[in-house]
């Protein structure tokens, strides 16, 4: 038998042994033999596990024993999870892991340390939940050109739009519904404010073009201030209002990175990802667009996530694949987003006329949406918009 650690017993850490013992049979198949759990790292003891005899306080047995090969990073954060992995990645076991915030922060480090002592470090759970995603990302689509990823990356906020929509309901009695539910954390500010999103999108980026940003690179607007009139211009422009984390990638690897509320047209997949369901797309212009789906976050799609990557490893298929190599730039890499020119919808209190007049002398196109207060303004970048109408209401739609 092959043996695991997991490091964080919580809600995905605490899913990986149901997903070993429902999927025993492929596992045992992929890897060679069945893969059982050596020791469980928590500060906490679960008595009424079946698992309990194995929980240990300190990190030091699963680094000692010789049969712990891979480990199981589910402990959210940065520290202690980045000291914790590089011990394990030194000590000559591979790593998995589910921490975005992790993987965006310190991705670069951990690929190479895990390079360095000819182990993996994979972390196809850290986006996407259950959508095998990271590892088509850094093998599949290696040779392909990717100039941009739209994603809705983040099923909280995805829940909580999809029912202002659908219910007409206020985001502050939303975000409370979804709260007592379970799907939004009691502090939602990951979440709502776009962080979470914000460091899926670094990881894609980095995946894609090797370069891993510095987050006060990514423009950030979450959900927080979207009202009843954003819904409904989405709504009069026949599309949906979606938190999508978005990258426009150049020929030569630049970024420009934004996770903001857009307008997505119905003719665009995303449109239709309702409730906690996430996708992601991407444009390349040699292949044409290519969409993932399916669900993002909870329990055991996300733990399964990370059994696929341990059976990854375990069967020798991480070693045989070329692993990522992320480069950490400085501040200031990335293009700003906001001087991305593109499609908004804008709507300001005054005159209708004279804000059409003022957005014509920035645009090329201005357009009144019918049933609503706004205009579709073509061809000018958000940033310019805001600065000439600092109050405005200003809604990137997804093109
Ligand atoms: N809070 C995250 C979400 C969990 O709502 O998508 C999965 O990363």
């Amino acid at each position: 038998m092959k043996k695991i650690a997991i490091l964080g017993f919580g809600i995905v850490g605490g899913g990986i042994p149901t997903v070993l013992e429902k999927n025993a049979d492929p596992i045992r198949r992929a890897v060679g033999e069945p893969v059982g759990i050596s020791y469980i790292l928590d500060l906490r003891d679960f008595p009424d596990s079946p698992y309990a005899d194995r929980v240990v306080h300190e990190l030091a047995p699963i680094l000692a024993d010789p049969e712990t090969e891979a480990v199981c990073e589910a402990m959210g954060g940065v520290e202690p999870a980045f000291t914790f992995v590089t011990a394990c990645l030194e000590a000559g076991k591979s790593v998995v892991s589910s921490n975005k915030e992790l993987v965006a922060e310190k991705g670069d480090v951990l690929l190479k340390t895990a390079a360095e002592h000819g182990v993996s470090f994979l972390f196809e759970a850290s986006v996407g939940g259950g959508i095998p995603l990271i590892r088509p990302f850094s093998t599949s689509l290696a040779g392909e050109r990717i100039s941009g990823i739209a994603g809705i990356v983040n099923g909280t906020t995805n829940y909580i739009l999809t029912a202002m929509k659908r219910e007409g309901r206020p985001f502050s009695e939303v975000l409370a519904e979804a709260q007592s539910l379970g799907y939004a954390e009691r502090n939602p500010s990951a979440d709502v404010d776009g962080l979470d999103a914000m460091r899926k999108i670094l990881i894609l980026a980095a995946l894609t073009t090797g370069n891993l940003a510095d987050r006060s690179d990514v423009t950030v607007e979450g959900i927080r201030n979207v009202a009843k009139e954003d819904i409904e211009a989405a709504d009069a422009l026949g599309g949906s209002l979606k938190l999508i984390a978005r990258a426009l990638i150049g020929a030569d690897g630049s970024l420009s990175l934004g996770v903001c509320p857009m307008i997505v047209p119905e003719d665009n997949p995303l449109s239709a990802v309702s409730g906690v369901y996430n996708a992601v797309s991407l444009t390349s212009p040699v292949a044409g667009d290519i969409l993932y789906y399916g669900r993002g976050a909870g329990r055991l799609p996300t733990a399964a996530a990370m059994v696929s990557d341990v059976t990854a490893i375990l069967s020798g298929a991480a070693k045989a694949e070329k692993a990522p190599v992320f480069t950490k730039r400085a501040p200031g890499f990335c293009r700003p987003f906001n001087g991305e020119k593109g499609s908004c919808y804008v709507r300001a209190e005054g005159s209708s006329a004279e804000l059409s007049e003022l957005l014509a002398s920035l645009a090329d196109s201005v357009e009144p949406v019918p049933g609503t207060a706004g205009f579709v303004v073509g061809g000018a970048s958000a940033g310019e918009i805001e600065k000439a109408l600092p109050d405005a209401r200003i809604i990137r739609i997804l093109r």
